[in-house]
């Protein structure tokens, strides 16, 4: 094995994940040239979580993307479904709150987190729109998303150069450092195959998330989105104003 298919089934992607976990962040860290570190502190910014806050980080893997805001006195919980993945991350952080879980059907209650975020995750979600909503029922009211994923380079020359090193120099690295020199074959392809952009803000949106916004990182190679669950009185609102428009078009009938 193990390499899943851009169909992304499920099984596959988790058995993919489970293979890769004991090398997984020593390799992210030489194939990113240390540029994880950096775009992961801007996540946790933008998430902006205090203390006695509870953060859901979906698509943990080995709770590395979870550890700042355990670090910080936040209630974190790292949701994944590898389980490999899962037992990498609890031997090394037994104090983070592991849970298993898909994120098309979360195991958490309604408006249940202050925040929810997805590091390098939703790519890999086999149907990432109901990933979507799912993290929209379990942020509280006025809550907050944010998502971190690969991108486009948004200047010709920097993609150019991008889409050389995630064809060519990406797989041949990984075939000398990975445990599954394939999975990072699946990287590269599943990496181009993924919405620029302003198409996933444009989904962030049709899925119910207000003031969506998004920041590029390293010249797009990352692009971090935000935004924002409506309040109860706008989902109240928002709700008043369908049911107005609907009367009015039987009316109009
Ligand atoms: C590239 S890793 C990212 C891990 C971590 N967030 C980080 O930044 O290092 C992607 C993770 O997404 C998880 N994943 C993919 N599809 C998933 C799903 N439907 N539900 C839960 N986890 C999923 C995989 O198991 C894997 O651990």
């Amino acid at each position: 094995m193990n390499r899943a298919s851009l169909d992304k089934r499920p099984d596959e992607v988790a058995a993919m994940f489970d293979d890769v976990a004991p090398k997984y962040d020593v390799v992210n860290d030489v194939l990113s040239m240390g540029q994880t570190r950096r775009w992961r502190r801007i996540v946790v910014d933008a998430v902006g979580a205090k203390r006695g806050q509870r953060v859901l980080d979906l698509a943990a893997g080995t709770g590395t993307s979870s550890e700042p805001y355990a670090d910080a006195g936040i209630h974190v919980v790292a949701c994944d479904f590898s389980l490999g993945m899962l037992q990498v991350g609890k031997r090394r952080r037994p104090d983070i709150d592991f849970v298993a879980g898909d994120a098309t059907s979360l195991p958490f209650a309604d408006n249940s987190f202050d925040a929810v975020t997805i590091s390098f995750g939703l790519r890999n979600v086999n149907e990432p729109r109901k990933a979507l909503r799912e993290m929209l029922r379990v942020t509280k009211p006025g809550g907050r998303l944010v998502i971190a994923e690969f991108s486009s380079p948004t200047l010709p020359v920097w993609r150019t150069m991008y889409t050389e090193y995630l064809m060519r120099m990406l797989p041949a690295i990984a075939s000398k450092i990975s445990s599954n020199p394939d999975s990072y074959i699946y990287l590269a392809e599943s990496i181009r195959a993924w919405p620029n952009q302003n198409e996933l803000a444009q989904w962030i949106a049709e899925e119910g998330w207000q003031d969506v916004a998004y920041r590029n990182l390293t010249g797009g190679i990352v692009a971090v989105h935000r935004a924002r669950k409506p309040g109860r009185t706008e989902a109240a609102n928002a709700d008043a104003q369908t049911a107005l428009r609907r009367r009015g078009t039987r009316a109009a009938l």
